[in-house]
C-alpha cells in the first residue's frame, strides 16, 4: 500500500512559509505583491480554477485583482488590456485564464504578456529560457511536481522517469525538468506501441494524459512512484478524477499522488511561487 503525497498539504505548508516572507516584503518594499487574473466568459472549470487562486492569494497577502470579461470581447481589446497591465508598475504577474474563446487566438495573448511578468512561464521566451537552462519562469504545474518529488525525498538522479502526455504546459517541461535532474526520461502518448511495457520500467511515472483510469496497476513497476496530474470527469460518477485508476495502482506502488489534492494544489502553490518571484525582480529593478 502506498504512501500518499498530498499536493494539499504540501501546497499549505509552502502559502503559510510565503504568507510569512510577504510580511517581510511588505516592510522593506512598501506595497505588497499584486497578481491581475484575466477570465473570460463563462466556463466553470475556468470559474473554479480562477476562485482558487484568488483564495490563494488573500491566504499569502498578495493583492489579487481578477478582471472578468464578457466572451465577445475582441482580440484588439484583450491586447489593449495586457498592454495597460504590463505598462503598470503595480502590477507584478499577468495571468490569462486558458481556454480563450475560439475568436482569439491564445497564441498571441500570451506573447503580449510582458515576459517578467508572466507568472504562467507560457510565453515563448520563458519557455525557451527552461530548454536552454537559462533564467526564466517556469511553469507551475511542471514545478509543482518536482516539487512534489522533493518533498517525498525522491532521488531523481540516475531514475528511469516516464512521463505520458507531451503537451506544451505539461508532458514537455516535466520531461525537461526530469532530465535537468538527471533522471533518464521517456516521453509516451497515444500512439507510443505497447505503452505498458515503457511505463513498467518507470521508477517515476507522470501521467499526463487526459484519460480517466487510463494508467491501471499492470502498467506500473513494483515500488514505483506515480504523480497523477488528469483532471478529468468520471464518466460513471461525475466527480473529479485523474489518469490512474487509483484504487488498484496504490497496492503495487512505493507512493502516489490522489486527485483532487495532488497535483493541482501544487499548480496554485507555484503559481504564487512565481508571482513573488516576479515581484521580487521587480522590486530589486527598481532599486538598481
Ligand atoms: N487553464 C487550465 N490550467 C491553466 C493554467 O495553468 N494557466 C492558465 N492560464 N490557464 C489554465
Amino acid at each position: 500500500m502506498a504512501v500518499i503525497i498530498s499536493g494539499k498539504e504540501l501546497a499549505t505548508k509552502k502559502k503559510n512559509e510565503m504568507a510569512l516572507k510577504v510580511q517581510d516584503y511588505l516592510k522593506v518594499y512598501g506595497r505588497a505583491p499584486h497578481l491581475a487574473v484575466i477570465l473570460v466568459g463563462e466556463d466553470p472549470g475556468s470559474i473554479s480554477y480562477v476562485k482558487g487562486k484568488e483564495k490563494a492569494c488573500q491566504e499569502i497577502g498578495i493583492i489579487n485583482t481578477t478582471i472578468r470579461k464578457d466572451a465577445t470581447i475582441t482580440e484588439e481589446q484583450m491586447l489593449e488590456m495586457i498592454n495597460t497591465l504590463n505598462a503598470d508598475d503595480r502590477i507584478d504577474g499577468i495571468l490569462v485564464q486558458l481556454p480563450l474563446p475560439k475568436h482569439i487566438h491564445s497564441d498571441k495573448i500570451i506573447q503580449a504578456i510582458r515576459k517578467d511578468k508572466d507568472v504562467d512561464g507560457f510565453h515563448s521566451d520563458n519557455v525557451a529560457a527552461l530548454y536552454l537552462k537559462q533564467k526564466g519562469i517556469v511553469s507551475c504545474t511542471p514545478k509543482g511536481i518536482i516539487e512534489m518529488l522533493k518533498s517525498i525525498d525522491c532521488k531523481i538522479e540516475g531514475k528511469r522517469a516516464c512521463v505520458i502526455g507531451r503537451s506544451n504546459i505539461v508532458g514537455m517541461p516535466v520531461a525537461k525538468l526530469l532530465l535537468d535532474q538527471n533522471a533518464t526520461v521517456t516521453i509516451c502518448h497515444s500512439k507510443t506501441s505497447d505503452l505498458a511495457s515503457v511505463t513498467r520500467e518507470a521508477d517515476i511515472l507522470v501521467a499526463a494524459i487526459g484519460k480517466p483510469k487510463f494508467v491501471t496497476a499492470e502498467m506500473v513497476k513494483d515500488g514505483a512512484v506515480v504523480i497523477d496530474v488528469g483532471v478529468n470527469r468520471n464518466p460513471e460518477t461525475n466527480k473529479l478524477c485523474g489518469d490512474v485508476d487509483f484504487e488498484n495502482v496504490k497496492e503495487k506502488v512505493a507512493y502516489i499522488s490522489k486527485v483532487p489534492g495532488g497535483v493541482g494544489p501544487m499548480t496554485i502553490c507555484c503559481l504564487m511561487e512565481n508571482t513573488l518571484e516576479c515581484y521580487l525582480a521587480h522590486m530589486e529593478d527598481k532599486n538598481d
